[in-house]
């Protein structure tokens, strides 16, 4: 029997379970799940045989791979594909797939809400500034980007993008300036919101050269990941200029150095970018019916390790 297992250490919300399970089973397949596991021995005995496999930033290592082994296809219920060992699936014939777009909204909210709450100064009584009239740069302009893009338009910002694998044009219908460099974006926007993924080009990209070339008062906004700042960089930084700001959706390995930093960084404490009912039910769904249609069609459509 077709058996598809939901393995989440941060679970969706109950009612996109709900309904992920209400999936395979009309399709005729067995569901499973493992939630809020602590330890990876929990997972590598869940998946011993798993047919298919649902998951959010679970790592899935080439132990993993090697303890399913039943599995067909994993499917990372969300964007970024970073947590999967793509040539360990490989290897196994396993089609690996993501779900783009469907948490972005989520992920793009956020980014506005933790904006907001620097610029209130965490609502402690003082006078704080707006986001309206501010330059906002979107550093990279895939599903999110564009979200974030309509968000900040409708506050009244004056939006700039830069993302080499877009066309200029299509960013420009969006109402937003395209830019020709990453260095032009950072000098240009007091805002800037992260959107790359984490690629080994990626790693450590947003360092101290890039960084010191934001205009007074910065405020970069990390809903992307942790791994693309250069973590040392960012301290020196915000050691010379009292005027920079970082927020990050998942604080940074070395958190306890921000100690010094009062009032100019926020931290959350799990990723939250895409926690809420809604995104859970949308990429949770799609990766169940991304499972069915893959099991029952051969239909591969957002494999990511063609
Ligand atoms: C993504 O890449 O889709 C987001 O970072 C969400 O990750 P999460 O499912 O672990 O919250």
């Amino acid at each position: 029997m077709t058996k598809v297992l939901v393995a989440t250490e941060k679970p969706f919300a109950k009612a996109a379970v709900d309904q992920i399970e209400a999936i395979v089973k009309n399709a005729g397949f067995e569901f499973a799940k493992l939630e809020k596991y602590t330890d990876t021995a929990d997972l590598l005995e869940a998946v011993k045989d798993a047919s298919a496999l649902i998951v959010r930033s679970d790592q899935v290592t080439a132990e993993v791979v090697d303890a399913a082994k039943d599995l067909k296809i994993v499917v990372r219920a969300g964007a970024g594909y970073d947590n999967l060992d793509l040539e360990a699936c490989s290897a196994k014939n396993i089609v690996a797939m993501n779900t783009p777009g469907q948490n972005s909204n989520a992920v793009a909210e956020l980014a506005f809400g933790m904006m907001i709450s620097m610029a209130r100064n965490a609502y402690n009584g003082t006078a704080g500034t707006e986001l309206r009239g501010k330059k906002i740069g979107i550093h990279a302009y895939g599903n999110v980007g564009l979200y974030v893009a309509k968000i900040a338009q409708g506050i009244g910002m004056e939006v700039y993008a830069f993302d080499p694998f877009v066309d200029a044009e299509k960013i420009k219908a969006d109402g937003v300036t395209p830019v020709g460099s990453v260095e032009e974006l950072y000098s240009t926007c007091q805002y800037i919101s992260l959107h790359i993924p984490a690629t080994p080009q990626t790693k450590e990209s947003i360092n101290f050269d890039l960084l010191s070339k934001m205009p007074a008062n910065a405020v970069l906004v990390n809903t992307a990941r942790k791994e693309v700042i250069h973590e040392a960089d960012m301290i020196k930084l915000m050691n010379e200029r009292a005027d920079f700001s970082y927020i990050s959706d998942i604080a940074p390995d070395n958190k306890d150095e921000y100690a010094a930093f009062e009032g100019r960084y926020f931290f959350t404490p799990k990723k939250m970018g895409a926690q809420t009912a809604e995104a859970n039910i949308n990429a949770g769904v799609a990766a169940a019916n991304q499972i069915v249609g893959f099991i029952k069609e051969g239909n591969a459509t957002f494999q990511v390790n063609k």
